[in-house]
């Protein structure tokens, strides 16, 4: 049976679902079955169900958007049950600067990797002005990476 990813992303002005849109074109390729969700329709069962989970925000004062520490809050219920423990993950973020977008891919690593247990991919950053058509295969490229670990997956 085909492996499922679920691509869960807040976007403000649309680079962020761009880059989701990309990576679950990169992983569909590899025949993955991919979801591409908003954060606010995204449930805690939706992040169980997934057999690998990518997690993507704008860059808002080095950090996620709080729409996406939301869902990071809410999810301290799956924490405590080590439900997502083993998971293959990813993180991506749209940021004005390089430095600003990795501080706040490392706040997705510590929340995905750390505390919840899953095994990140290092995540990718698109930065304000950076060409269009290599972001788009910045994040194929990415979503292709992600598909093989879960499909290397028993
Ligand atoms: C509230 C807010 C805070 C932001 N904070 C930062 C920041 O700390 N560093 C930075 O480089 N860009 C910052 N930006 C710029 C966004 O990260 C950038 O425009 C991003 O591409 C937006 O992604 P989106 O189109 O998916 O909403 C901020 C933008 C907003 C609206």
């Amino acid at each position: 049976m085909a492996k499922r990813l679920l691509i869960v992303y807040y976007s403000g002005t649309g680079n962020t679902e761009r880059m989701a849109e990309e990576i679950g074109r990169g992983a569909e390729r590899l025949g993955v079955e991919v979801e591409v969700k908003r954060v606010e329709e995204c449930s805690l069962e939706d992040l169980v169900e997934a057999d690998g989970i990518v997690v993507g925000s704008p860059t808002y004062f080095s950090n996620v958007a709080w729409q996406v520490k939301k869902l990071i809050d809410e999810s301290v219920v799956l924490y405590r049950k080590r439900r997502l423990k083993g998971k293959v993950g990813g993180c991506f973020t749209s940021s004005g600067t390089r430095r600003d977008g990795e501080d706040c891919l490392k706040m997705l690593e510590i929340a995905f990797g750390f505390h919840h247990g899953m095994r990140i991919l290092p995540g990718v950053v698109r930065v304000s002005g950076d060409d269009e058509k290599k972001v788009s295969e910045m994040c194929q490229q990415y979503g292709a990476e992600i598909a093989k670990q879960l499909s290397n997956e028993p």
